[in-house]
């Protein structure tokens, strides 16, 4: 994972890498490290922790190179401590890297035996001994790289610098993303067009395999053939600016509360609110056609699907599978070709996302991508692409995308029962209206946090919660779980009402907050004998429901959030919004840092 940058300037580039890592700490920030060229010589500056431990060095100890590289690691292979930290050099090349080299140890071994001396646990050092010992038999920077690309396995992107070379950058990728920015008489490499903006908005994408020389004056690019080849230079439309917290203490606490915004924008870009009907692209495949779909996603975006299952099982009769991208890939599924598979990504880039694409798409499916960065590789790569409107998300646990993304399934799943003769005319006008109003039901919800701050002081004394729910809340209490554990570091988990007694009924004493996810709806009677059950083994409950939920649930010792009156269709978009806050306030209170918990990182680009 990481994020890369090079910079071929007029200035010194130190202050620009360090702003442009800022815009890719989303990708890890367990260490960060610049290289430049000063005088002709190789400099490096490298920091374990967050970046501005980096950016503090640099004001203690500035670079006046004009051209560099940088860097900002999530760690895979090595510690993150300042040796580990990239960029990786010898006396001759830096390296930065995103991915993994999988066949490290044995380039190790066989360069140990040439002498190369190793000083870190990474698998990228290899990389800079690899086009070291290629140099040193003779071969000039570019063709050393260009003979050790097919020496390594794995997945990469990487930016390279090499001593006395004050006009020469090399990029590659396979696998992991990698720009070109075309500035005026300057040229760039980054893991993304956001991290480029404040330098160029000229933007070139390297395809897998591409192999990139840069200059001042421009860049040549080669193809996996080593053909040279152009990729267009197209206006990227990533923004230039920073994005801000506002006047909120953690960018998570904005994006949940830009949600009622944020859902309503994009359910306008899918349903004409005049007619009440659902309006999508043209699609490439006839919904009435398919006897199924394959939905794949990680993380989040997973649940996301998860919920869009109930929606296209009960309006359009469709089945639909719904893998976690990693177990999809490998678990040999057989594909009937010409069916639809779903992917699901806020990011566009997740490493196991994106292959598992790539693998329906050999064999033979319709690829459609439910995407929040519109120009990442996942929507590049995708027959079609559904953006979720939701706007730059920070926070590394997903609030605004997830719900975003509900919007476009259930406009989906419409549009599938109507093309399938599953819905009418009716049914679709009712589902249309409902969703229409879940931006107001969102802030009526958000309404809530007061309360909710307070259960969240209770929730905060624990060291294990269990989330329960059926229907669409069974993977909403999945998502809860996943929250309340990726940024309170509390133990969580998230349970079918159902499955209550078939384990997680042990672990039910008054140490244990059970958080019942249950709307009124037509499995509600079972889940209030699911909180019975809790109730009888002394579980302390709090029931997010609505008025007529509140009313029903007669058992004494639970706390009660009560949102509005909803139809049921759209209950995990509302009902989102509670759970998002609970898990928010706790992680306030356990002081952790909310906006970038510890180990993880928001765009997974590693397997
Ligand atoms: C990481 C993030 C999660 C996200 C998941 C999938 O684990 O921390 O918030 O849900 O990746 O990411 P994607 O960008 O594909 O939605």
């Amino acid at each position: 994972m990481c994020g890369i940058i090079g910079i071929l300037g007029r200035e010194p580039v130190a202050p620009a890498m360090i702003e442009a890592l800022k815009r890719l700490e989303y990708r890890g920030y367990d260490s960060a490290g610049v290289a430049t060229l000063e005088n002709g010589h190789l400099t490096r500056r490298r920091a374990e922790g967050k970046l501005r431990k980096l950016e503090e060095l640099l004001e203690r100890k500035p670079l006046q190179g004009q051209i560099g590289i940088g860097h900002t690691r999530w760690a895979t292979h090595g510690r993150p401590n300042e040796t580990n930290a990239h960029p990786h050099a010898t006396d001759r090349v830096a390296v930065v890297h995103n991915g993994i080299i999988e066949n490290f140890n044995e380039l190790r071994t066989e360069l140990s035996g040439r002498g190369a001396k190793f000083t870190t646990e990474t698998d990228t050092e290899v990389i800079a001994h690899l086009v070291t010992d290629l140099m040193n038999g003779g071969l000039g920077p570019i063709d050393a790289v260009r003979a050790a690309l097919p020496r390594l396995k794995g997945a990469f992107a990487l930016a390279f610098l090499f001593e006395g070379e004050n006009d020469l950058l090399v990029g590659a990728r396979r696998g992991s993303p990698l720009a070109i920015g075309h500035g005026d008489g300057e040229m760039m490499l980054g893991s993304d067009a956001i991290a480029l903006a404040p330098l160029t908005s000229n933007i070139s994408y390297l395809e897998d395999g591409d192999f990139a020389v840069l200059k001042r004056g421009g860049a040549q690019v080669y193809d996996a053939n080593g053909n040279e080849t152009k990729r267009p230079v197209l206006r990227s439309g990533a923004a230039s600016f920073l994005v801000e917290k506002g006047n909120f203490r953690h960018f998570m606490a904005k994006e949940i509360h830009e949600q009622p915004e944020v859902v309503g924008h994009t359910l306008s870009a899918y349903i004409d609110f005049a007619t009440e009907r659902v309006q999508l692209p043209e699609l490439p495949f006839d919904f009435a056609k398919l006897d199924r779909i394959a939905i794949s996603a990680c993380g989040t975006a997973y649940y996301a699907g998860l919920i869009g299952k109930y929606w296209f099982e009960r309006f359009a009769r469709l089945p639909v599978e719904v893998d976690i991208a990693s177990e999809l890939r490998y678990r040999e599924a057989p594909f009937t070709p010409g069916n639809l598979a779903i992917f699901v990504s806020q990011s566009g880039e997740t490493a196991d996302t994106l292959a598992t694409l790539r693998h329906a798409k050999e064999h033979g499916q319709h690829v459609l991508s439910i995407v929040n960065v519109a120009t990442s590789t996942i929507a590049r790569e995708s027959e079609l692409v559904m953006p979720t409107l939701a706007g730059p998300e920070i926070g590394v646990a997903s609030t605004k995308a997830f719900t975003c993304q509900l919007a476009v399934l259930a406009c989906l799943a419409i549009a599938a029962g109507r093309a399938r003769g599953t819905l009418t005319e009716e049914d679709e006008g009712n589902l249309v209206r409902a969703l229409i109003e879940v931006p107001r039901h969102m802030s009526e919800a958000l309404a809530l946090e007061p309360e909710i701050e307070r259960l969240a002081r209770d929730i905060a004394k624990n060291r294990d919660v269990l989330y329960l729910g059926r229907g669409t809340s069974y993977p909403l209490a999945l998502e809860g779980a996943l929250k309340l554990k990726e940024i309170s570091y509390i133990h969580a988990e998230g349970y079918a009402g159902g499955e209550l007694k078939h384990g997680p009924i042990a672990l039910i004493d008054a140490t244990i907050p059970v958080i019942v996810i249950a709307p009124y709806d037509r499995v509600f009677e079972k889940t209030v004998s699911n909180m019975q059950e809790v109730a009888a083994r002394e579980g302390r409950i709090i029931l997010i429901t609505d008025p007529r939920g509140a009313r029903e649930a007669t058992i004494e010792s639970v706390a009660i959030l009560t949102l509005p009156d909803m139809p049921p269709s759209v209950t995990p978009l509302v009902y989102a919004l509670p759970v998002q806050l609970l898990a928010y306030h706790t992680a306030v209170i356990m002081g952790t840092d909310v906006d970038q918990p510890r180990n993880l990182a928001k765009s997974v680009t590693v397997e």
